[in-house]
């Protein structure tokens, strides 16, 4: 942690002891199994500015499943393989509605509202699947996240994954309707299976926020000093992050926090600060929408005091 500016450190520092003393702690996701095992009482924080230097304190180094966050990176995938024809099979608006959600599809004929939620990224998994083997692009998207991250210990947590293919009954319904309408191009079990076996990639708040350091510096990652993506998508890919990210919780977030995020059910947040930071959050109790209860407060305190909202 050498050179970091005392400040961040202190204030990250007093964010995580604030947050480990809270009695509040929202509920662990049950509904896949595996994450059940999750300790509520685990609090992590990374934040990594733009000079690269980390400030970080709790459970920062404690692998967590990212689920719903790994749905950044496979957007970004997606739109680099296949550039706008993407916003043909999924929208970018948000929906109002919860993550798994299948109402809005009939009325929508298949196409889903926007990409983060789960309907959205099995349409988008598809896009990355299409014309490969299942083992194919699920190896591209770990690689691509070991790259982000510099990291190639990344890895998935096959008993995660093991879990909702077990259990992920909605997820195969949102994905065999969507087929019906020719939303998919894939077996639907093919795309099930990247699907699952992406949202179980286990990282810490460490590895994330490096991983997502690009989207905080105009496309480019600062630690390889390469253009991941264009200035202009990651600009997009944060305006959806900001109105998309945490489900029916959006609105709210943008109020609270006031930067563009994207949550998972095992309690991660990934927060970008444009300009500023890539931050990455771990708590893994859930608010009613499903979104880190005590990482979404964490992130009101930290955007506060460094007066990082956007707005
Ligand atoms: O498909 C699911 O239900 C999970 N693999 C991911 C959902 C999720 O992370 C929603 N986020 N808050």
């Amino acid at each position: 942690m050498s050179g970091t500016p005392p400040e961040l450190q202190d204030v990250v520092a007093e964010i995580a002891e604030a947050m480990r003393r809270r009695p509040d702690r929202g509920e662990v996701a049950t509904y896949i199994p595996e994450l059940a095992r999750a300790d509520p009482e685990a609090f992590g924080l990374a934040v990594i500015d733009a000079e690269g230097r980390v400030a970080a304190a709790g459970d920062c180094d404690t692998p967590f499943s990212i689920q719903s966050i790994s749905k950044v990176f496979t957007l970004t995938l997606a739109l680099g393989m296949v550039g706008d024809r993407l916003w043909r099979r999924v929208g970018r608006e948000p929906s109002g509605s919860p993550f798994n959600s299948i109402v809005q599809l009939e009325r929508e004929c298949g196409i889903p509202r926007n990409p983060f939620i789960n309907a959205g990224a099995i349409a988008v998994t598809d896009v990355i699947l299409s014309g490969h083997q299942p083992r194919e692009a699920l190896g591209d998207i770990l690689r691509f996240l070991q790259f982000l991250a510099q990291d190639p210990a990344i890895a998935i947590d096959e008993s995660v994954a093991a879990s909702e293919q077990r259990t992920g009954f909605r997820n195969s319904a949102l994905a065999h309707y969507m087929k019906s309408f020719g939303v998919l191009d894939n077996p639907v079990e093919y795309t099930l299976g990247v699907y699952f076996h992406h949202c179980a990639i286990a990282m810490s708040c460490r590895q994330l926020a490096g991983a997502g350091r690009f989207l905080a510096h105009s496309g480019r990652n600062p630690a390889t000093g390469l253009q991941v993506i264009s200035a202009e998508r990651a600009r997009r890919i944060n305006a959806v992050m900001l109105t998309c990210g945490h489900y029916d919780g959006s609105g709210e977030f943008a109020y609270r926090v006031g930067l563009p995020g994207k949550s998972g059910v095992g309690g991660g947040i990934l927060a970008i600060a444009p300009g500023k930071a890539s931050i990455a959050v771990w708590s893994p109790g859930l608010d009613a929408a499903g979104n880190s209860h005590l990482g979404r407060i964490a992130l009101e305190m930290l955007t506060k005091r460094l007066g990082w909202s956007i707005f």
